[in-house]
C-alpha cells in the first residue's frame, strides 16, 4: 500500500497492531468529540496564497527551547509506545535524532530513561507524572538530569484519568489481567506476537523492580494510573521548580488563567494541549485556544502546542497563530505501530514535505518568514464580521490603491 499521508499510516497501524493497543493509541475520552474537534478546527483558518516568489532556497529550521532543530516539531510523550513496537521509545528517539528534531519521553515508557538517553544524546526531554510517592518523582527527575535531559514537561491535565471507553471495553489499564477476547485478538496478530515474544517481557522501564510495583504490564498500567497524585496543585509547581535545574514546561494548559499561573510558578514554557482529546471530552480544541494564550504570553515564555496535528498545514497554522513549535502525538505513534523506526521516520518526513510545500505555496521560504508574516494565516471569511473586507481595504489603502468602497460608490 502506498503511504501518502498520516491517515494511511493510521490504517497500516490499525491492521498490524492488536486491537487493545491500537484502541489505546487511537481513542479518546467518552464520545471523542474533543478528539475530533482538535483536527477539524484547523479548518477554521485559511492560508494566504502568494505567487511569483523566489523559492529556490527553502528551509524549515527553527529554535525550540533554546536549541536549533531542523523544523519546529517535537515528538510528544506517548505512554506504552514500546508495546506498539519492540523498543518503541528507543526506535522513536533514533528516528527523531536522524530527522534532527527533539523528543519528549513519557513517564509511562517501556524503555527506561537511561536506555532512551543512550539512544538520544541531544534533544531528549522527559515528561513527568507525579505519583503519590513523591520520592519516585524526585528519583525520576534525578535520573533524567543524569542522562542529559534538559527540559522537563509536567503534565498538568491528568490529576485524574479520564474514561476512554475503548480501553474499558478491552480492559486496558482498568484490569490487571487479559480478557479472553483480548487474548484471542493478540493471537490473531501473529507477527506482532512473534516480534514482541522475541523481544522479551513488556514492563514499564522507569519503575520496574520498584517496591510495590507489580510485575506484569497490565497490572503495572492499572497500578500506576491509579497512583498519579490527584492532589497536585500550583503550589507543587513551585516544589518542582525547586527540584529541577533545567527548563520546565507545563503541559495541558488550555486557558489564559492557567498560562498565567504557569508563568507565576516559574515555568519556561506552556504546552497548549488537551492531551489529544483523551482527558476532558468537551474541552476546546488546542488550536482554537492558541491565539489568546500566545497573545497573553507575548514572548515571555515558550508556547508549544499539541493535539490534532495530522498535516503540514496544521503545523503552519499553529506557528502562524503564535506557537513556537508543535508536538506530534498519534501522528508518529501510528508510524511506530505500522513499522517501527522506519514508520516514525516516514511520519516525520511526510509532515516535513507537507510543511515545506505548503509554506512555499504561500510564497515563503522559512519558518522565520512565516513568523514575520502571521497575517498569512487568517480566520475563514465570515459574513457577519465582514473582517476580511476591512482587511482588504486597509491593505489597498496602505499601498496607495483606491479603496474598494469608493470603486463601487
Ligand atoms: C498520550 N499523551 C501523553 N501525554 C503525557 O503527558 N504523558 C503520557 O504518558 C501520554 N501518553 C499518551 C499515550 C498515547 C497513546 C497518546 C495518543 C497520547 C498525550 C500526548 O503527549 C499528546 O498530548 C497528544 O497525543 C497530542 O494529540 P495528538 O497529536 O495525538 O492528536
Ligand atoms: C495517556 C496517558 C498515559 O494519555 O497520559 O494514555
Amino acid at each position: 500500500m502506498t503511504v501518502s499521508n498520516i491517515e494511511d499510516l493510521r490504517q497500516q497501524a490499525r491492521r498490524k497492531m492488536p486491537r487493545m493497543f491500537f484502541d489505546y493509541l487511537d481513542g479518546g475520552a467518552f464520545s471523542e468529540r474533543t478528539l475530533a474537534r482538535n483536527t477539524e478546527d484547523f479548518d477554521q483558518w485559511t492560508l494566504e496564497q502568494r505567487v511569483l516568489v523566489d523559492l529556490s532556497k527553502r528551509n524549515l529550521s527553527s529554535e525550540i527551547l533554546g536549541c536549533r532543530y531542523s523544523m519546529p516539531v517535537m515528538l510528544a510523550p506517548v505512554g506504552f509506545a514500546g508495546s506498539f513496537w519492540p523498543d518503541g521509545e528507543v526506535e522513536a528517539a533514533r528516528a527523531a535524532t536522524e530527522a534532527g528534531i527533539p523528543m519528549c519521553l513519557s513517564t509511562f515508557s517501556i524503555n527506561s530513561i537511561e536506555e532512551v538517553g543512550a539512544a538520544m544524546p541531544h534533544g531528549l526531554a522527559m515528561q513527568l507524572y507525579v505519583f503519590k510517592d513523591r520520592e519516585l518523582a524526585s528519583e525520576l527527575i534525578q535520573r533524567a538530569w543524569k542522562v542529559g535531559v534538559t527540559t522537563l514537561f509536567l503534565t498538568a491535565d491528568t490529576n485524574v484519568s479520564s474514561v476512554r471507553e475503548r480501553d474499558t471495553r478491552n480492559g486496558f489499564r482498568t484490569s490487571s489481567s487479559l480478557k479472553f477476547g483480548t487474548l484471542v485478538d493478540l493471537l490473531s496478530h501473529p507477527a506482532w506476537c512473534i516480534r514482541m515474544g522475541l523481544h522479551g517481557r513488556l514492563m514499564l522501564g522507569n519503575v520496574k523492580g520498584k517496591a510495590g510495583v507489580p510485575r506484569s504490564l497490565m497490572a503495572q498500567a492499572a497500578y500506576l494510573s491509579g497512583n498519579v497524585d490527584p492532589s497536585m496543585s500550583w503550589a507543587d509547581l513551585e516544589w518542582l521548580r525547586g527540584e529541577w535545574p533545567g527548563k520546565l514546561v507545563v503541559k495541558g494548559v488550555l486557558s489564559v488563567e492557567d498560562a498565567s499561573r504557569a508563568l507565576d510558578g516559574g515555568a519556561d514554557g506552556v504546552c497548549v494541549s488537551n492531551h489529544g482529546g483523551r482527558q476532558l471530552d468537551g474541552a476546546r480544541s488546542s488550536i482554537s485556544v492558541l491565539p489568546e494564550i500566545a497573545q497573553f504570553i507575548a514572548g515571555r515564555a515558550e508556547v508549544l502546542l499539541d493535539s490534532g496535528i495530522r498535516r503540514g498545514s496544521h503545523i503552519i497554522k499553529a506557528i502562524g497563530l503564535g506557537a513556537d513549535a508543535v508536538l506530534l502525538g498519534r501522528a508518529y505513534a501510528y508510524g511506530l505501530g505500522a513499522s517501527g523506526r522506519a514508520g516514525v521516520s516516514q511520519a516525520i518526513e511526510l509532515l516535513r514535505k507537507e510543511t515545506e510545500l505548503t509554506l512555499a505555496l504561500m510564497g515563503m521560504c522559512s519558518i522565520d518568514e512565516l513568523r514575520a508574516n502571521r497575517d498569512a494565516v487568517r480566520r475563514c471569511y465570515s459574513e457577519s464580521s465582514g473582517s476580511n473586507r476591512l482587511d482588504v481595504e486597509r491593505l489597498l489603502d496602505g499601498i496607495g490603491h483606491t479603496p474598494i468602497s469608493s470603486i463601487s460608490d
